[in-house]
């Protein structure tokens, strides 16, 4: 068995949180032989509620979990970590946008950048969960200079499990039949579901999802739109943000990140390199591939006219986010 990784999830007393962290300690993240030592950060008034997460975990009698350290300072719980899950902050309500968030959650990654800067490991892997994810990701990057801007991600892929599944469902294969879907941009209502170089197994054969579906206009509308406005449905449905399928994406995004995501694209908000035309130095959701803990952008797809469209627009919002996220750390 190999010695004990660091792991952190902040809001750890959180919904997500309590789907997250069972997956984490049972081995579906980091791998079935990897032990884990868990690092839970929330405020100061939720460590009673905590205290029954912490129960819980002990009562799963889970062979990969080391140790568990709750706390409610961020220099304690970002000490020596490998990975960290940045899920606490502010989820919206009903009738908000996710950029309704930022002025109440950009100060949350300020200040975690700042004790990421101090006191974790260099090559630490930081997901940005708690929204607005992408320009959250990019104020905890800054505030964090000693640590590659590689190392700070933003979580798109929520949006690519829910885009791949409406499109399995569409055709009739089962979910894991769909591959290299993509999620271009912001984590917003504004982002780019694309399946426009998707391809799907159909009875052992593989085929361009757009052929396979042969609906342009359901492609450029309906499927968008379904998957721009599945967490809005979500909340309007459950009364809280999604939360099971949150976690799910969380740790689909740090398996991929660690492991590797083989031959499938996988989207990822990073900070963009202008890559596609985008602007520079936002987290702007590309399609990556994984391997060896690093990721790098798929090159070299060809964008269309409404594609551009999808990609300026979604990237001006992101501009502006980080604009207003900017003038708020001032403060
Ligand atoms: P929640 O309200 O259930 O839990 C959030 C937790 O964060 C609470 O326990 C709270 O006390 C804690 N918290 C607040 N400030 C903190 C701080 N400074 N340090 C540490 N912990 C802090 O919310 P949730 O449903 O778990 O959602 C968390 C965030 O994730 C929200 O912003 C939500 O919008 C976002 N989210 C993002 C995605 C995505 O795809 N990127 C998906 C779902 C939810
Ligand atoms: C989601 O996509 O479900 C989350 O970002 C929560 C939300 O506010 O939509």
């Amino acid at each position: 068995m190999a010695e004990p990784i660091r792991v952190v999830v902040t809001g750890a007393a959180g919904q997500i949180a309590y789907s997250l962290l069972y997956q984490i300690a049972s081995g579906a993240v980091f791998g079935p032989n990897q032990p884990v030592y868990l690092h839970l950060l929330d405020i100061a008034p939720m460590m009673g509620v905590l205290e029954g997460v912490v129960m819980e975990l002990a009562d799963c009698a889970l062979p990969l979990l080391a140790g568990v350290l709750p706390t409610a300072k961020p220099e304690e719980a970002f000490k020596d970590v490998v990975a960290a899950f940045l899920v606490g902050a502010m989820p919206r309500k009903e009738g908000m946008e996710r950029k309704d968030l930022l002025a109440a959650n950009v100060r949350i990654f300020k200040e975690q950048g700042q004790a990421l800067d101090k006191v974790a490991r260099k090559d630490v892997k930081v997901l940005v969960v708690g929204n607005p994810a992408n320009t959250n990701a990019l104020i905890c990057s800054k505030y964090a200079p000693s640590i590659p801007k590689e190392n700070f991600t933003a979580m798109t892929r929520l949006d690519q499990n829910r885009a791949q599944s409406q499109l399995a469902a569409k055709i009739g294969v089962p979910v894991q039949n769909v591959k290299n879907v993509i999620i271009w941009g912001n984590h917003s209502s504004t982002q780019f579901p694309d399946a426009s170089n998707a391809v799907v197994n159909v009875g052992g054969a593989e085929k361009p999802v757009p052929a396979a579906i042969n609906d342009d206009a359901y492609l450029k509308s309906a499927f968008v739109t379904t998957v721009q406005k599945r967490g809005a449905a979500v909340i309007a449905a459950r009364k809280m943000s999604s939360a099971l399928s949150a976690a799910k994406a969380a740790s689909d995004h740090m398996r991929d990140w660690f492991l590797g995501s083989g031959d499938r694209w996988v989207s990822m908000g990073v900070v963009s390199d202008g890559s596609y035309g985008t602007p520079r130095d936002v987290v702007f959701s590309f399609p990556v591939t994984t391997a060896n803990g690093k990721w790098k952008i798929v090159q070299g797809l060809t964008i269309s006219d409404f594609a551009r469209q999808m990609l300026d627009n979604t990237g001006k919002e992101l501009s502006e986010e980080k604009q207003e996220a900017l003038d708020v750390c001032k403060d």
